[in-house]
């Protein structure tokens, strides 16, 4: 009997052991740095000419290392092994599968401070942040293994006298899981682990800027068990490789995390039927936010300035359930504007490998830095300047947390997805045009309410339309199998991830009847 599902605890820095064991965990990390990463098939590994440089976004002149790219031919390869290997690991029982996951699990749990640091280093973490990452990458291979064993026998139904009907859920084929940087191990992992255990095989595309610890996870699976050809490790561009395999007609379903724009136009492109192609695809799309914290008159104040500069900076602000607008009611929005102006000044910003208590690193390349900072220009037009606003790319790529004021709710910076520690701040004249506010842009994804209003509370509730909703606490980080987590809109296909209907969508319900 497997034990109850318990999240994976976080660790305490401030304890000196443990801060000790990340320190030399970060060193035995830095011995790796510059090494090359080889794609998988079938187990086997494949070395290419072409390769992605994966470099430290707080220390661009650092190579996290170097990874072999596929191509069109070397994912044709790959499809044809998981479509193959399809055929075998359908039949697998499922508690097989599970135990798989549940290995794994207790591998990255041994392994903890050198996934931590391999994320402070290839992904810029603090070190909070990275170790909450590699905790929810444990919890999803925790949770997704006991939901498995719970459906694995399907759902009871009626039968009539003579007769024996059975529902159960089969898995769907080949699952090409498309990943982003942001959580990239959690995420990552996550996302290929529900396609695995449902009894799928899987094609493994990285973000182009994060792909070693995907590199990492998939030695673990191998050392759990995995058969090979089950998971197959094909980082690439995105473009070039996502677009063929979206494309594909033996895909039988696309599970991608990451933009509204590139999650759109795999929609479309999975929707056209190919030749050859007898199913239609299946879409599991997470992807963006323009996340809210709405602020009542009748609330504690500090706790919602301090929810919204967590929910805004943490990560650096690169988060999809990142607070990036605050709705503040006019009776409470100079106090709240104030403390929040006076808390983001208070942040400091730096390396995370080199200290411990930096509150935020880097944004992940020069892309994020360029596409913020121009937003941080057009907030300087929109808003009132109040904190930050600056941003330093000579080493790393740095932006101070940045706070706009007196936004009108329909600017650009309330509107667009920044994806970078900016946050805007706006007024409205009651809690009904708070919602309306929170309401106004085209995703769903997290939002919070500070209040102790119970009846504005149960408002929120029924109308502000996001995925997450949380009362006296900020938007962000939700635990898998707690706050199952996923958006609304064009926030996505309006899956929870960590939730228990999760793994369903990677299978198919087949009924079957028998007459005696
Ligand atoms: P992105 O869309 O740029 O890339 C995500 C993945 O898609 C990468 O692996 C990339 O290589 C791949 N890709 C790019 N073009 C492709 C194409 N044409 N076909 C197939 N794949 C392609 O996103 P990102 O910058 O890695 O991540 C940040 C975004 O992800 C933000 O918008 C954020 O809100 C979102 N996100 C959403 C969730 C969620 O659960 N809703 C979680 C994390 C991140
Ligand atoms: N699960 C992550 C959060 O809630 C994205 O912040």
């Amino acid at each position: 009997m497997v034990v109850a599902y318990r999240h994976e605890p976080f660790t305490d820095f401030t304890v000196e052991e443990n801060k000790q064991n990340l320190l030399e965990a970060i060193k035995q990390v830095e011995k790796d740095l510059g090494k090359e990463y080889p794609l998988i098939i079938n187990g086997e590994r494949v070395t290419t000419e072409d390769k992605i440089t994966v470099v430290n976004p707080a220390n661009k002149e650092e190579v996290i290392g170097y990874v072999s790219k596929a191509n069109k031919d070397l994912a044709e390869k790959a499809m044809k092994v998981a479509d193959d290997r399809f055929e075998t690991w359908r039949k697998v029982d499922p508690k097989f599968r599970a135990d798989i996951l549940f290995r794994a699990a207790a591998i990255v749990r041994r392994r903890k401070a050198e996934f931590t640091a391999h994320l402070i280093k290839e992904g810029g973490k603090p070190w909070k942040e990275a170790d909450a990452d590699v905790a929810e990458g444990i919890d999803f291979m925790e949770y997704y293994g006991r939901q498995m064993l719970r459906l694995k026998d399907g759902v009871e139904i009626n039968s009539r006298p003579i007769e024996y009907n059975q529902f159960h859920y089969i898995p769907l084929g080949v699952g090409v899981v498309i990943s982003p940087w942001n959580f990239l191990f959690a995420i990552m992992a996550g996302t290929t682990v529900a396609a695995m255990v449902t009894g799928n095989t899987v094609l493994l595309k990285p973000a182009s800027t994060t792909p070693v610890i995907a590199y990492k996870f998939m030695e673990v699976l191998e050392e759990a068990g995995m058969p090979k050809g089950v998971v197959n490790y094909i980082p690439g561009s995105g473009a070039e490789v996502g677009d063929y395999l979206v494309e594909h007609p033996r895909t039988r379903f696309v599970s991608f995390t990451g933009s509204r724009e590139v999650g759109t136009g795999i929609f479309e492109r999975a929707a056209k039927i190919q030749e050859g192609q007898i199913w239609l695809k299946r879409t599991i799309l997470e992807m963006g936010g323009k996340d809210t914290i709405v602020v009542d008159n009748n609330a504690d104040l500090e706790l919602a300035a301090q929810s919204i500069v967590q929910s805004a900076f943490g990560f650096s602000g690169q988060k999809c359930s990142a607070c990036s607008r605050a709705v503040i009611h006019e009776d409470v929005y100079e106090q709240v504007k104030d403390r929040v102006a006076e808390l983001t000044k208070e942040l400091t910003v730096g390396n995370p490998a080199e200290a411990t208590n930096n509150y935020m690193g880097p944004v992940i390349d020069q892309a994020a830095y360029d596409k913020i900072t121009g937003y941080i220009e057009i907030g300087k037009e929109e808003g009132k300047l109040i904190a930050g606003g600056e941003g330093d790319d000579s080493k790393g790529w740095f932006i101070k947390p940045t706070v706009f004021a007196d936004v009108d709710p329909k600017a650009r910076i309330m509107q667009e997805e920044i994806f970078g520690p900016v946050l805007a701040l706006t007024k409205a004249k009651d809690f009904d045009e708070a919602i309306e506010i929170a309401n106004n842009t085209e995703y769903g994804l997290t939002g919070a309410v500070i209040t102790n209003n119970r009846e504005h509370q149960e408002q929120a509730r029924e109308d502000f339309h996001v995925g997450n909703l949380y009362f006296n606490r900020g938007c962000t980080a939700a635990i898998v199998g707690y706050q199952p987590f996923g958006g609304f809109n064009m926030s996505g296909t309006d899956s929870k991830a960590g939730g228990p209907d999760y793994l369903i969508q990677h299978m198919q319900a087949k009924t079957t009847s028998e007459m005696f």
